[in-house]
């Protein structure tokens, strides 16, 4: 193999002699490698067919805060840490046959939270920015107003088909992404009942752990969050300082595994592994107090990594027959949903680690499935004012500098933010790549703000599977919601016109039509 075919430049324009490296594939530099690929990806194209049956499982994939600069960053991250230049690297949602773009606004907001956005593609309405699970005639923090006004997610329609269903994310389960695919909230952060307000408690608002135990029967639920579980008095098993947070005295889990058989509640790694997915039909797992920590600084040994947490999900749900519905967020907090805190604090590695992570936790998940009886789709509630730019030669490190000097005569990262906790107050100092790689390392900004914000262009929806084809153009968010709901023929869809299930196909029907057709065959002969 060529690889690191190395060639170095010298800069024949500039006055200072600049040397960069480059390195690529030696093959590049002939017409004939681009012709071939792109003959290739033609034929590929040319044979991509519709499928036209029914989607037995349903799996969403939400990358919290992935925009398309995001995507793009944690592709070529995952080639340099295979040791690659990185652009030509493919992640697995790169190979997806069908893709749209998302319009990701609130019916409030310009710029959306994940609060109002999940509610539009879990559910297919779009709400109010911080609101979940109600349509955007409930204004954010008016509990009085939730009452008539509660949308219905997908989760919650594919339990009543029959189906499994189960939520997995890096953050707290009570996180607004996962919440929206069983709470009704008219404000995202009542996450326990001590963070209600009074006007919530006086109407008869249930915060969202009490309604993740309450609303929907949901089979697996994994991710971080335990603090809202349990009372005050109880003692966090792994921080002896933390203590739960409901001052109500309830035992959420307690109450969770109340009349279900074959259920379980685990905290920590080894009694995760120890969970045999064969003989447990409901599993509760909450890592952490609040969320799981990032992928970056995972202690292995007692949190599993959103791939494994995945992986067991897909077993306990796939022994149904009717199929199954499964939630996948990485939110970059716990083990996938943490792409969005890593960006929020202005650390680009963090949120690309974590990226990088998501997308092979959704190879994994292709393993574990077939692509002829599960819709998967991957998208991303909203993009960050993450940007991923300046002269940088091939296979620069996705947290290096630009080979050329700011106007300052000082390096600058290729990564940066438009805001956020980066801000440089004063002379903008200088950095290189030992400083910009460090872990902790947060990119400049122009602007100061403690939490850097969300970005307001479209995200990319990725999909593959039956009815994937149904993902085309530019789409309102809560697109995906009627898509995913479509293609599995749930409510309101349940009259849908759609072939029977691949897995279906070997059953009786089938096999009377085979013996009919070789009759024909033979007859004809
Ligand atoms: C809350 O919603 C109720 C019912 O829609 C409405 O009557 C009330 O004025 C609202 N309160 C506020 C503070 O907006
Ligand atoms: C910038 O630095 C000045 C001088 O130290 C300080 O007064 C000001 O508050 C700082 N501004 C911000 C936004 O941090
Ligand atoms: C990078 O910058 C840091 C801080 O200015 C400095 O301590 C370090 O020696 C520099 N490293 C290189 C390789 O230039
Ligand atoms: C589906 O079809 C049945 C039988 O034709 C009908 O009774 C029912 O109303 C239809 N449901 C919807 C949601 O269209
Ligand atoms: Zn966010």
């Amino acid at each position: 193999m060529a690889w690191k075919h190395k060639i170095i430049f010298t800069g024949l324009l500039s006055l200072i002699s600049v040397q960069w490296t480059l390195s690529f594939s030696e093959e590049e530099l002939d017409a004939s490698y681009w012709n071939n690929k792109g003959n290739q990806a033609l034929y590929n194209a040319l044979n991509v067919q519709s499928n036209l049956h029914l989607a037995k499982n349903l799996i969403l994939f939400l990358g919290d805060g992935m925009g398309v600069p995001t995507v793009t960053a944690a592709r070529i991250l995952k080639g340099q840490l295979a040791g690659k230049s990185g652009e030509e690297t493919s992640l697995v949602m790169d190979t997806f046959p069908h893709l749209a773009l998302s319009k990701t606004y609130n019916v409030d907001q310009q710029m959306p939270d994940s609060a109002g956005t999940a509610t539009a593609y879990l559910c297919g309405v779009k709400a109010n920015y911080g609101t979940l699970g109600v349509s955007a005639s409930t204004p954010r923090n008016n509990c009085s107003a939730t009452f008539g006004h509660e949308v219905e997610s997908v989760l919650h329609r594919a339990k009543r088909a029959g189906k499994s269903v189960g939520i997995v994310t890096t953050t707290r389960v009570q996180h607004a992404s996962p919440a929206a695919n069983y709470a009704h909230s008219a404000n995202r952060g009542w996450y326990g009942d001590s963070d209600l307000s009074d006007e919530a408690v006086q109407n008869g608002c249930r915060d969202i752990a009490y309604q993740l135990v309450h609303n929907t029967e949901i089979n697996v639920i994994l991710g971080g969050g335990r603090q809202y579980m349990f009372p005050t008095t109880v003692q966090d098993p792994e921080y002896p300082t933390y203590k739960g947070s409901r001052n109500d005295g309830q035992d959420l889990v307690k109450e969770w595994l109340k009349n279900k058989e074959d259920a379980k509640y685990v905290w920590n790694k080894a009694d995760f592994d120890a969970v045999n997915p064969s003989k447990t039909n409901f599993l509760m797992g909450l890592f952490e107090p609040k969320d799981c920590r990032y992928e970056l600084d995972r202690d292995a040994s007692m949190d599993p990594s959103l791939t494994e947490m995945m992986e067991k999900a897909i077993k306990i749900l796939n022994k149904n027959d009717k199929g199954f519905y499964l939630f996948v967020e990485d939110k970059s907090d716990c083990f996938l949903g943490r792409i969005d805190h890593g960006h929020h604090a202005g650390q680009a590695k963090k949120a690309l680690y974590e990226t990088v992570e998501f997308d092979r936790a959704i190879g994994r998940a292709a393993e574990l499935t077939s692509e002829l009886d599960t819709m998967t789709v991957v998208t991303a509630d909203h993009s960050h004012v993450f940007a991923f730019g300046g002269y940088s030669a091939r296979g620069n490190s996705v947290f290096g500098v630009s080979r050329e000097l700011a106007d300052d005569n000082k390096k600058f990262t290729t990564a940066v933010y438009g805001n956020g906790p980066g801000y440089v107050n004063g002379t903008r100092p200088d950095v290189n790549d030992s400083v910009s790689s460090d872990n902790e390392y947060r990119q400049q900004a122009p602007v100061p703000l403690g939490s850097e914000t969300h970005g307001i262009e479209d995200v990319a929806i990725f999909a593959k599977g039956p009815m994937s084809h149904l993902f085309h153009g530019v789409q309102e968010q809560s697109y995906i919601a009627h898509a995913m709901a479509y293609a599995a023929c749930v409510e309101p869809y349940v009259n849908c016109t759609l072939l029977p299930n691949y897995a279906g196909l070997i059953h009786p029907s089938l096999l009377l039509h085979l013996i009919g057709l070789l009759f024909l065959s033979l007859c004809s002969v």
